[in-house]
């Protein structure tokens, strides 16, 4: 593990390397323990560099055994040879030479993920960001290309597959029980995309044609047996690569495209140039054992992964602080694809959610950071929501502001331009301009001001004069480091909406920019007049999410309602219902924290069982909005002094109103949307299946019984049913004995399958209330739980700190306590699952004052702990300050 050297990176550092690599030539001999890797590297000098400049490779934990010039042993006083670099000296002025350097490696001991592990039998690389320095010596960052020709050798018994990026080129027995393959990848990339696997797998096989005609291999490598569950995978692989072709005109540029599933994984995955890497959770999937949420995680990753090989592998970063150019970038290429694949609002819905509730704390606290930050201790810890999803819905400003064509123009102008190089997101947005003479140099502050934008409006309506005016106000908070901020460039979508549900022409305005139906909020504050509107409209605004802001716009009940009823956007539609919701809630939590008895609106409680039995909307959106704003989101809206077990009574509330005065509404659609026939995992089945266990919900908080879940799991034929009746019974009855046995029952069917049981560790976690910490603890003995396995410590540990309010934040502190000893367990260990975990206390000072105190002696008592990685000491130190 690296201890923290405290050395801190700047974006205005940046140059370029002394020497330029040519190529690279890697011989692997592969053992458990002792894995030799030979590593060939032609250099020349940069031109105009000093001649005296010794050449500086990175290293990670490395031992040399040998170090050859140009094939001749060198000479130990012209090199330096640390764990963390190797200098070299007495270097050629220009002509190119060849160093070889062999260092021996433990894949076996390599618990942190990184670099060359072996997992479950099978070798395997992760190499982004810094993963390569710790298989050999090397100029370890992404500006730096070079075509790889990589051999593999190994024990053949264990060993059948040999695989590494590019084309094969061959291969042959070596020795008595060895065998070697030769691969040969002719796109120069960085080293952060290399990959080697190798072991005893099983292979699910395709081709797909490409638009030139030209016929790849797919294959999906997975444990034997499992072959079955990596048929979506494969199908959703094949749908990106058409997808990608028809949307973004990308073609794929290898012979052959391989994707490798393995069960110790501490991301989701990697688009390893022709070799992408899985966490199998992202691949494995049948009816079984997957949910719908599932089948579309894999829809997405798989699609992430494969678009990455343009945007990322064929045009690559200069540097890490450039990360959001191929993150924030092919975030947005995949949600467009789900979007394509599934219903576009449903799918805009859930990513609103999931930035909500995640890029928005993050934004607020601790460690708000820019999209482009401009500094980093640990690369690691910027792999971020605000540089992956804030960064997308950059993009999608982008696009927002260009209009389709504008953007395409844009684009097809980056993949000419730019590609074979690494470029910056200065290259990025200039495109844009050039291709289509727009001006986006105040947009380009998303890129550099951190924080999220408070957007204040109001809106006057003039009858005599006929005329309403939208006044908007931005403000953006001060984030770390950042204490004064400049307006934003900030396109709000929106549309005047009249008596009649019908949009009003709203094209005649004064006071600032607006295109088609995008208003420009440009200046701190700006009043926009429209003219020749004859009847006070309602102002649906931010539609789609256009901007990631939050908006501050008191619009009365009846306006919410009229928006969730006729807004054509539908996401405007779900925004009303959400807004409707807030103020309910936020009273209710506040209610219960006085002690007092809760209301409920019972406009909120209409308009919601309204939309739940319009049979007219679609099922996926209905169950969105019966999912009532989480307690984070009610935490978040209430700002400060927050108490964890308040929001939740308060909300419960809410929840027993309306599932008693829906009752009957809920009946109607448990019976209405039981999905009947063979199991398919397409969006409007999803649907369906998502409003009846929404329905399930209701109606077992109404009947306070467990009779009606236990039964809806004994007729489950599919994991979403399955998994959603066993969360009723363990949520809503813990003491029943229904539940106990039921959860019994799951653990001894799916005892063979971790992937299933993670979602049995993750259901148990998130038991409401204080209880749970002594029930995660004896969990962590269950035969299935694996300290070592990032799925299992995310599914049990990272439940209960991510997504338990009540069962984390007890009132006593003892679930901190227990965290604090989880993060130092973990991190010798595992260093980058262990900073990731940590970040669940990044909003430790939105809590009221007494558990505020006790989460940051937990802060405290980790800071202060024995060796702390470089990942977790620049978390706990930020989290802090
Ligand atoms: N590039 C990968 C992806 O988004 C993720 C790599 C994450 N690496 C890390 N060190 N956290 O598809
Ligand atoms: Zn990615």
């Amino acid at each position: 593990m690296r201890t923290d050297t405290g050395r801190i990176v700047h974006l205005a550092d940046y140059r370029p390397t002394d020497f330029v690599l040519e190529r690279v030539d890697l011989t692997f001999e592969l053992d458990p323990t002792e894995t030799k890797v030979e590593a060939r590297l032609i250099f020349h000098r940069r031109e105009g560099v000093d001649p005296a400049a010794p050449l500086v490779l990175d290293g990670d934990d490395l031992t040399m055994t040998s170090l050859l010039f140009d094939q001749i042993e060198m000479d130990p006083a012209r090199y330096t040879a640390l764990p963390e670099s190797l200098e070299i000296r007495d270097l050629p002025e220009s002509t190119p030479f060849e160093i070889t350097v062999v260092t021996m490696i433990n894949p076996e001991a390599n618990t942190q993920l990184m670099g060359l592990y072996r997992s479950n039998g099978i070798y395997c690389t992760q190499c982004e960001a810094e993963g390569f320095r710790r298989i050999t010596y090397f100029p370890d960052r992404p500006d730096v290309l070079a075509v790889y020709t990589i051999n593999i050798i190994a024990d053949k018994a264990a060993n059948p597959l040999l695989l590494s990026n590019g084309n094969f080129l061959g291969g042959a027995g070596f020795g008595p029980d060895k065998h070697f393959a030769a691969w040969f990848d002719p796109h120069p990339k960085p080293s952060y995309l290399f990959a080697l696997v190798a072991g005893d797998l099983g292979v699910v096989e395709d081709t797909f044609t490409t638009m030139t005609g030209r016929e790849v291999a797919l294959k999906i490598y997975v444990e034997h047996g499992k072959e079955p569950r990596a048929a979506y995978a494969m199908d959703a692989l094949k749908r990106s690569m058409k997808w990608d072709e028809e949307v973004f005109g990308r073609e794929y540029d290898l012979d052959i495209f391989m994707i490798v599933a393995v069960s110790n994984f501490n991301m989701g995955a990697m688009e390893n140039k022709g070799l992408n890497i899985f966490n199998d959770k992202y691949v494995l999937a049948d009816p079984e054992t997957a949910t719908d949420q599932d089948y579309a995680n894999i829809e997405a990753i798989i699609a992430h992964e494969y678009f990455h090989n343009w945007t990322g592998n064929r045009i690559t970063c200069r540097d890490w602080f450039q990360l959001c150019l191929k993150e924030g970038l092919t975030v947005y290429r995949d949600h467009e694809f789900s979007a394509d694949m599934r219903s576009r609002p449903v799918k805009r819905i859930a990513e609103v959610r999931h930035l909500r509730s995640e890029q928005f704390p993050e934004d607020s606290g601790p460690l708000a950071h820019p999209v482009r930050p401009t500094k980093y201790r640990e690369i690691n810890n910027f792999y971020t929501t605000t540089v992956y999803e804030k960064g997308s819905e950059v993009t999608r400003m982008i696009a927002t502001i260009l209009g389709r064509d504008g953007f395409k123009k844009g684009m097809d102008l980056y993949f000419e331009r730019h590609d074979g190089d690494a470029s910056t997101v200065e290259d990025f947005v200039k495109c844009f301009e050039d291709a289509t003479g727009a001006d986006l140099n105040q947009f380009a502050l998303w890129y550099h001001q951190a924080g999220t934008p408070q957007v204040t409006v109001s809106s006057v309506y003039d009858a005599a004069a006929s005329t309403l005016s939208l006044s908007l106000e931005q403000m953006l908070p001060a984030t770390p480091g950042q204490p004064n901020k400049e307006p934003m460039h900030i396109p709000l979508r929106f549309a005047l909406i009249g008596d009649n549900g019908a949009e009003l022409d709203a094209s005649i305005v004064t006071g600032g920019k607006v295109t088609a139906d995008v208003l420009h909020l440009t200046e701190r504050s700006q009043t926009f007049v429209f003219s020749g509107i004859s009847s006070r409209p309602v102002v649906s605004l931010n539609r789609g999410f256009s901007a990631p802001i939050t908006l501050h716009f008191e619009q009365s009940e009846a306006d919410l309602a009229h928006i969730a009823r006729h807004d054509s956007d539908h996401f405007a539609r779900w925004q009303a219902i959400t807004d409707s919701a807030l103020p309910v809630l936020t009273k209710a939590a506040r209610a219960a924290q006085a002690g007092e008895p809760v209301a409920v609106s019972a406009s909120l409680v209409d308009i919601l069982l309204t939309v739940a039995a319009d049979e007219e909307l679609e099922p996926a959106f209905r169950a969105q909005a019966l999912a009532l704003p989480s307690e984070s989101d009610i935490a978040r809206e209430l700002g400060g002094d927050n108490d964890p077990d308040a929001i939740h009574v308060g909300r419960e509330a809410v929840l027993v109103a309306l599932a008693k005065a829906g009752a009957s509404v809920f009946a109607a659609l448990y019976d209405r949307h039981a999905v009947t026939g063979a199991f398919s995992p397409d969006a409007a089945s999803a649907g369906r299946r998502a409003l009846r266990n929404a329905a399930l919900t209701f109606l077992s908080i109404a009947e306070g019984d467990p009779k009606r879940a236990a039964e809806a799991y004994a007729a489950a034929n599919n994991m979403t049913d399955l998994s959603q009746a066993l969360s009723v019974l363990a949520h809503r009855f813990p003491e029943a004995k229904e539940t106990a046995a039921t959860l019994q029952a799951f653990e001894a069917r799916f005892a063979d399958n971790p992937l299933v049981l993670d979602k049995w560790f993750a259901i148990q976690a998130t038991i409401p209330g204080a209880q749970t910490l002594e029930h995660v603890r004896s969990l962590m003995a269950s035969p299935h739980y694996a300290a070592g396995n990032p799925n299992r410590v995310r599914s049990l540990i990272g439940s209960l700190a991510f997504s338990n309010p009540t069962g984390f934040h007890r009132k006593d502190g003892a679930a901190y306590s227990f965290f604090a000893d989880q993060i130092l367990d973990i991190d010798p260990r595992n260093p980058q699952l262990a900073a990731r975990l940590l970040t669940a206390l990044r909003s430790w000072r939105m809590l009221e004052s007494s558990r505020a105190d006790k989460a940051r002696q937990a802060l405290v008592t980790i800071e202060r702990g024995p060796n702390l990685s470089t990942d977790v000491r620049d978390i706990v130190d930020r989290i802090l300050k």
